[in-house]
């Protein structure tokens, strides 16, 4: 592409005169440039993006790529950025560089404002940059705005545009379905576009995890090779295009998923696209990880830099199937155990339709008088006299048919008024793009803390996309809504977080149907998955972890594959945020023994596997076995989790390399975790050896045990 706007420049005799007296912009981190120049047109390009550049005096020899935020209507023939339509019918746009303007937003993060603008029409567009500088991490977003008399519609509005020329480039998606969230499937892209998007607007994430991993000249891999990794702040339809073009250039466009959501923009409003967040890496996906946790656990997600609890949640032990006596024995359990909190998850409330399944209830915020006859407070006090929290269920943007909500207010409902309602899971989604509805569902919230202050933790469920798109509420504008939708959840979210700042909050939908930064904002976590397997988890896990920290990802011990034993499971579990959801009944004294233990080991180990950094060492999708460490920032503490799945009879292991230590600092190895009674493997009962050793030589990690597990902590001596 690139060569053709150069040829058709230099024949009309403009390109080939260098643009030196133009400004350059340049957009950087501590590791990573974007560097932006203003050609003699006057239109903006892009002209770098990469490992930092230290000599500025060579930015003059950088060519200009592509235009940095391509408009339709004029003479670039791929995928564009942005795409209007003037009220008198023109569809065309051509932004011109107007200012730009940098500045510190706080120590160690600044901002960079790109303004361009139309000459024919007062159509303007802000290109925003925040850098973070130790994170390595760049977010960016587009604000859209005109002062045409009548609305614009938008068509295409991508948060961001970025450009690349490479030799070659390869995509991994984290794509699956209900129960197998976040599969890895890379592949090398050749001339077209390659798509990953999602139209389920709420669960929007049910097929497709909106984040990505863009390998440069190579597969991606591990410790090595440049990568970028994206995602995209938005809990609704996203869409991420990756469209390599005739001379081999690509271009990454991100933002919402334009689909079905063409936009009038009035005079003098401004629209403000997602957030896209990215990390550029020269040393593999790994350090790109670590950058991104670094970075969400300071600046994104809520209370990241906070603990968190663990847990016992009753919906595995119990179902819908639970009243006052059974919860209160979970919560001995959760005290024997000794975790921090009770959980209790759905079917707790309804009465005119008691929630005794998922056919009828969602809507009724009221404690089910046959199964609570003493209510919520009942509960809390009854957790408070155990010495643990108690946290509730809600699935506050959703309604059965079958409720008294829906009876009332089937106005709030989005559903179409002339034809038969299909449902998902039996429910129907509340129309958030409607004020009145968004009050609704902040009383959902403020109604329960303001009956019962000692809630301490919601899981805030969602698990329906939208379907039978209408809303009464839009009236005449209806491609707004799965736009005004988010738009208006957030807004829900907002009122929450400003009167309950410290409110741990699980976000869950129907597995990991929601996983995203925007929403991350006001939740301390979320639920990758409703497969426990831990098998699976294994997988599940490692793929979240490229983009997400260990405290916000969801880690539940629970009865799925028993096969696997319960050291296994809660070693998996143990790997992130974890919670039990198993009744305590069906294990023997030894497991419970050694789940207690456990629960004790994690909290000691929190500091580390929470806030420390994460080096994936071995893959589960390379064989059967798989490991992955974390290590303090002190490099003082370390705890090397180690899988056998279903190795082959004799098959040669191989030492395990660790990472991210010192080498000329001695550690001590200790297995720990262990099964009461259990010995250490040879080799693990606190041996000294060089940072050097165990970095260079290895460890022998792996056994030819099918499902076997070890944990093993590494302490600077
Ligand atoms: C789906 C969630 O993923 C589960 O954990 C559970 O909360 C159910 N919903 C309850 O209906």
């Amino acid at each position: 592409m690139r060569k053709v706007l150069l040829l058709l420049a230099c024949l009309l005799g403009m390109a080939c005169v260098k643009a030196a007296d133009q400004p350059f912009i340049r957009i950087g981190t501590k590791s990573t440039d974007l560097i932006y120049k203003v050609g003699d047109n006057g239109r903006l390009y892009q002209c770098y993006l990469g490992k930092k550049l230290t000599h500025p005096a060579d930015w003059e020899h950088l060519p200009l790529m592509s235009e940095a935020y391509v408009t339709h209507g004029m003479e670039d023939y791929f995928e564009p950025a942005l795409r209007v339509l003037h009220n008198d019918g023109n569809p065309s746009l051509l932004l011109k560089y107007v200012s730009h303007e940098a500045k510190e937003v706080s120590p160690g993060v600044s901002e960079t404002v790109i303004t361009l603008k139309d000459e024919q029409y007062p159509v303007l567009v802000k290109l925003h940059y925040v850098a973070y500088q130790e994170e390595n991490l760049l977010k960016t977003f587009t604000e859209i705005s005109h002062e045409e008399k009548k609305p614009v519609t938008l068509y295409r509005y991508a948060s961001s545009m970025l450009h690349m020329d490479r030799g070659a480039y390869y995509l991994t998606e984290f794509s699956g379905d209900w129960a197998s969230e976040t599969h890895m499937q890379e592949q090398r892209l050749a001339f077209g576009k390659k798509v990953l998007d999602t139209k389920l607007g709420a669960r929007a994430n049910m097929f497709c995890s909106p984040f990505f991993l863009l390998s440069l000249d190579g597969k991606a891999q591990e410790n090595a090779g440049e990568v970028l990794v994206g995602t995209l702040g938005w809990t609704g339809n996203f869409r991420f295009t990756f469209e390599v073009d005739n001379g081999g250039a690509l271009r990454l466009l991100a933002g919402i998923n334009p689909y079905a959501s063409e936009y009038e923009l009035p005079r003098g409003e401004v629209f403000r696209t997602p957030d896209f967040y990215f990390t550029y890496s020269t040393e593999g996906t790994g350090k790109a990880s670590r950058d991104f946790h670094d970075w969400a656990r300071k600046y994104q997600v809520k209370d990241g830099t906070e603990s968190r609890m663990t847990l016992l949640n009753n919906w595995e032990a119990t179902y819908f199937d639970f009243d006052e006596q059974k919860l209160v024995k979970l919560m001995d359990d959760a005290a024997r155990l000794g975790v921090d909190m009770f959980l209790l998850d759905d079917g707790w409330f309804g009465n005119q339709y008691p929630r005794h399944s998922d056919t009828q209830g969602l809507g009724d915020w009221q404690e089910t008088q046959a199964k609570l006859p003493h209510g919520i407070g009942f509960l809390t006090a009854e957790a408070r006299k155990r010495g643990i929290k108690f946290g509730l269920w809600i699935e506050p943007e959703m309604v059965n048919p079958k409720s008294e909500l829906y009876e009332k207010h089937k106005d709030w409902v989005i559903h179409l008024p002339n034809r038969e309602e299909y449902y998902f899971r039996n429910q129907l989604v509340l129309d958030l793009s409607n004020p009145e509805v968004q009050d609704h569902v902040f009383g959902v919230v403020d109604g329960l803390m303001t009956r019962y202050p000692d809630i301490a933790f919601f899981k805030w469920d969602c698990n329906s996309p939208i379907t039978n798109i209408y809303s009464a509420y839009l009236e005449d504008r209806q491609s707004h809504l799965y736009v005004d939708y988010v738009r208006g959840l957030y807004k829900v979210l907002e009122r929450i977080r400003a009167k309950y700042p410290h409110l741990p909050m699980m976000l869950c939908s129907g597995g990991g149907g929601r996983s995203d930064y925007e929403a991350l904002r006001y939740f301390t976590e979320f639920w990758l998955s409703d497969n426990t397997d831990p098998i699976e988890r294994l997988f599940i896990q490692w793929g979240y972890s490229h983009v997400f920290p260990a405290k916000t990802l969801c880690a539940h011990v629970t009865s799925w594959n028993s096969k696997a034993g319960i050291k296994f499971r809660t070693d998996v579990a143990m790997m992130g945020k974890l919670g039990f959801d198993i009744d305590l009944s069906h294990l023997d004294e030894r497991e419970v023994a050694f789940c207690q233990q456990a629960v004790q080991t994690y909290k000691a180990l929190k500091p580390v596997i929470l806030d420390g950094n994460l080096y994936r060492l071995v893959s589960p999708y390379s064989g059967q076995h798989t490991s992955s460490m974390y290590v303090s920032k002190d490099q003082a503490r370390a705890v090397v989790f180690a899988f056998d799945v279903y190795p082959r009879y004799a098959e040669k292991t191989w030492p395990v390399r660790l990472q991210g230590l010192e080498a000329n600092r001695m550690y001590r190895v200790k297995e720990i975790n262990r099964m009461p009674g259990a010995k250490p493997a040879a080799g693990d009962e606190g041996t000294l050896y060089s940072g050097e050793y165990l970095m260079t030589v290895g460890l022998p990690l792996f056994t030819t045990r099918s499902l076997n597990s070890r944990v093993l902590e590494v302490v600077a001596k």
